[in-house]
C-alpha cells in the first residue's frame, strides 16, 4: 500500500501533468489565431503528450491501491509576444516539471518506495527529452528569427512531429510502456 505523502505528491503530479496540458493546448490556440499550423500541431502532440504523462500516474496509483484525485487546474496564459516567446515559457516550464519529478524520486527514497523510485526513473529519462525538445525549438526561433522565410521554414517542420509510439498505444487502450 502506498503512503499517505507518497500519494498525496503523485496525485499533485497529476494535476501538474494536467496544467502542462492544459498549457500546450493553450499554446496552440495561439499559434491557431497567427495561422501558424505547424507550431500548433508541435502543440497538439504536446497536449497529448502530458495527457499521456497524467494518465501513466493515474494507472499507477491505481495499481498501488491509492485513490486518484483531481483537482482544480489552474488556467494557463492565453498570449505570447512571439512564438519564441512560447517556447521560451514552454522550456520554463518544463524546467519546472523536471523539479517537480526530481523531488518525487526523492521523496520515493525517503519512503524506502522502490517500486515509486523505479516508475518515476522513466520520467526523470522523459524529462531530458522534454527539456532537449522545447530548448531545440527555442534555439531555431533565435537562429532564425531574422532570416527571410525563417518563421515559415520551421513552421513547416514542426509540423511534421508525430505522436509517440507509446501515446498512441495508450490512447488506443494497448497498455502503455
Ligand atoms: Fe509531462 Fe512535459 O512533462
Amino acid at each position: 500500500m502506498i503512503k499517505k505523502e507518497m500519494l498525496e505528491a503523485l496525485n499533485a503530479q497529476v494535476n501538474e501533468e494536467l496544467y502542462s496540458a492544459y498549457l500546450y493546448a493553450a499554446m496552440r490556440a495561439y499559434f491557431e489565431a497567427q495561422n501558424l499550423k505547424g507550431f500548433s500541431n508541435w502543440m497538439r502532440i504536446q497536449t497529448e503528450e502530458e495527457l499521456f504523462h497524467a494518465r501513466k500516474i493515474v494507472e499507477f496509483i491505481f495499481e498501488r491501491g491509492g485513490h486518484a484525485a483531481f483537482k482544480a487546474i489552474k488556467g494557463p496564459d492565453a498570449d505570447w509576444a512571439s512564438p519564441l516567446d512560447a517556447f521560451k515559457a514552454s522550456y520554463k516550464h518544463e524546467c519546472h516539471i523536471s523539479e517537480c519529478i526530481n523531488k518525487l524520486a526523492t521523496l520515493a527514497l525517503k519512503h524506502d518506495d522502490h517500486a515509486a523510485r523505479v516508475f518515476l526513473e522513466w520520467f526523470v529519462t522523459e524529462q531530458v527529452e522534454e527539456e532537449s525538445n522545447a530548448d531545440q525549438m527555442v534555439q531555431n526561433l533565435t537562429r532564425m528569427q531574422d532570416a527571410p522565410g525563417g518563421l515559415f521554414l520551421l513552421d513547416r517542420e514542426a509540423g511534421a512531429r508525430t505522436l509517440s509510439p507509446m501515446v498512441v498505444a495508450s490512447v488506443s487502450g494497448a497498455p502503455a510502456a
